[in-house]
């Protein structure tokens, strides 16, 4: 309100105007407006009141890539940069990795509390109940080129969900909500697999119930002739671990996609759809893809000085490093890096990109290009190397991030429908193109 307004009325705004209040003079018209300050933001429409004569629309705020914009209130995930700490649900992650499952997390995320033994157990029995998909989506997925890309696969195969669960558009009924996400947890490995599968030419596993979450997906990918596939408990809690690590991180590009698309009310097959595509980018998702492109591309720990440069003269990116929101170190790093020997050491890799990693990793550290950027490693510098030390393809990198983040983006999802708040996602612009021209015919154009 306009500052007079405010002190005059002597209202709640008035009285907070003291403390937790902007004043913001316009000084096109010299007027003064208190603005509240709640949780640290101002209410971008609060500048809306700010014109400078009847026709004026009013002063909009202007955030390209959102990147000092809170678009929602959110429980889920807290993160301070700055300090490198990252909570699911108040729990710091460095507890759940030491103490937690990705399936526990992953009701963590969706329900808001940690579970207790029952209903974690009928959580776990829901999710392993609901992996097997249509055998119209198996077909469906044989008509892809048989060099694919495993990402592009499951973004199609996700949507394509959407056509088999109709019920899904029904955003009122709890039970729909519910089964949605429980279909979604489950069946993600399901789909990833099959991409896999696919690309490499091999019949598709069926998900075997017997096994753990990670431990299917690993049989899911890998079982040949054998009866039953045996994962490696090793490889099964690594692989645990990087889906806790990668189970949710706020508003990143493919939560704010999920979150935008799902506004508009759309069924959650094509609102997570929609996070797999966005996930799939190079600098979100499909850096962890991209770091080990770029390690193949250095080649040797001598080039890495001249590649370095590359990157200062900007002919380069140094692909895994920077985050958008981590200035100071990504934790999520820290502890994949502690997981990296471990898994080498069990499935006894000499790949020659982990020694190129670690001396490029001291290198940039050592660097203050890098440190005056406050460019550190983040989750993805070393998710590629565990899963290329577990003979994943780098194409299925950024698949094996989809997986764990459903389950976060699916509790994004569902807190953006309960809030009172949301409303359809759309954006302002400043329109910067031509006005009022005449149609030219086509035969007069030159
Ligand atoms: N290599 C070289 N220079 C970089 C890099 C990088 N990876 N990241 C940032 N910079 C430079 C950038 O050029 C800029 O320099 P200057 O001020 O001289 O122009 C400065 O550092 C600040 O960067 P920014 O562009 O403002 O940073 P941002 O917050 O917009 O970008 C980022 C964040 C993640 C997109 C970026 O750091 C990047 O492209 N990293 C490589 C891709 C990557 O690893 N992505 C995975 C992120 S973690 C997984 C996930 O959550 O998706």
């Amino acid at each position: 309100m306009a500052r007079e307004d405010a002190q005059g009325g002597g209202d709640g705004a008035g009285v907070a105007a003291v403390h937790d209040s902007l004043t913001v003079t316009d000084n096109r018209t010299g007027q003064s407006f208190d603005l509240p300050i709640t949780d640290g933001t101002v209410k971008a429409m609060d500048f809306r009141q700010m014109k400078t004569g009847e026709e004026d629309f009013g002063l909009m705020t202007y955030d390209p890539a959102f990147t000092n914009t809170a678009h929602c209130r959110s429980e889920i995930c807290f993160i301070d940069g700055a300090k490198g700490v990252l909570e699911y649900r108040g729990y710091p992650i460095e507890q759940l990795c030491e103490q937690s499952t990705y399936l526990e997390v992953a009701y963590l995320l969706v329900h808001g509390q940690l579970p207790t033994d029952d209903a974690l157990s009928c959580w776990k029995h829901m999710v392993t109940h609901h992996t097997y998909v249509h055998e119209s989506i198996k077909k469906s997925m044989e008509v892809f080129r048989y060099n694919a890309h495993p990402m592009a696969m499951l973004l199609s195969t996700v949507g394509a969900l959407s056509t088999f669960y109709p019920a899904a558009k029904d955003l009122e009924s709890e039970t729909e909500r519910y089964m949605a996400i429980i279909r979604l947890v489950a069946k993600m490995p399901t789909l990833a697999a099959f991409a896999y599968r696919h690309s490499v030419g091999l019949p598709y596993v069926y998900p075997d119930n017997d096994l753990s979450y990670p431990g299917n997906f690993l049989s899911m990918l890998y079982k040949m002739t054998e009866v039953k596939y045996e994962p490696d408990p090793r490889l099964e809690k690594a692989l645990d671990v990087l889906w806790i690590l990668h189970a949710d991180h706020e508003q990143n590009c493919s939560t704010a996609a999920v979150r935008g698309v799902g506004s508009s009310q759309v069924d959650p097959y094509s609102a997570v759809a929609a996070g797999v595509a966005a996930l799939y980018g190079p600098l979100h998702g499909g850096a962890n893809e991209a770091v080990l492109r770029m390690l193949a591309r250095i080649g040797t720990v001598e080039d890495i000085p001249a590649f370095l440069q590359g990157v200062k003269d900007r002919k380069e990116r140094l692909m895994g490093f920077g985050h958008r929101v981590y200035k100071n170190y990504d934790p999520r790093a820290r502890i994949i890096k502690k997981h990296v020997d471990e898994v080498l050491e069990i499935v006894g890799s000499d790949n020659p990109k982990v020694g190129i990693a670690v001396e490029l990793e001291k290198h940039a550290l050592d660097d203050e290009y890098f440190t005056d950027r406050k460019l550190y490693p983040n989750v993805d510098f070393y998710s590629g190397l565990i899963y290329e030390a577990m003979s994943i393809p780098t194409d299925m990198f950024t698949v094996m991030f989809a997986i764990p983040r459903t389950a976060g983006w699916l509790a994004q999802w569902h807190e953006m429908l309960e809030d009172p708040e949301t409303k359809i996602a759309r954006p302002r612009q400043i329109y910067t193109g031509e006005r009022e021209l005449d149609y030219v015919p086509i035969e007069q154009r030159v």
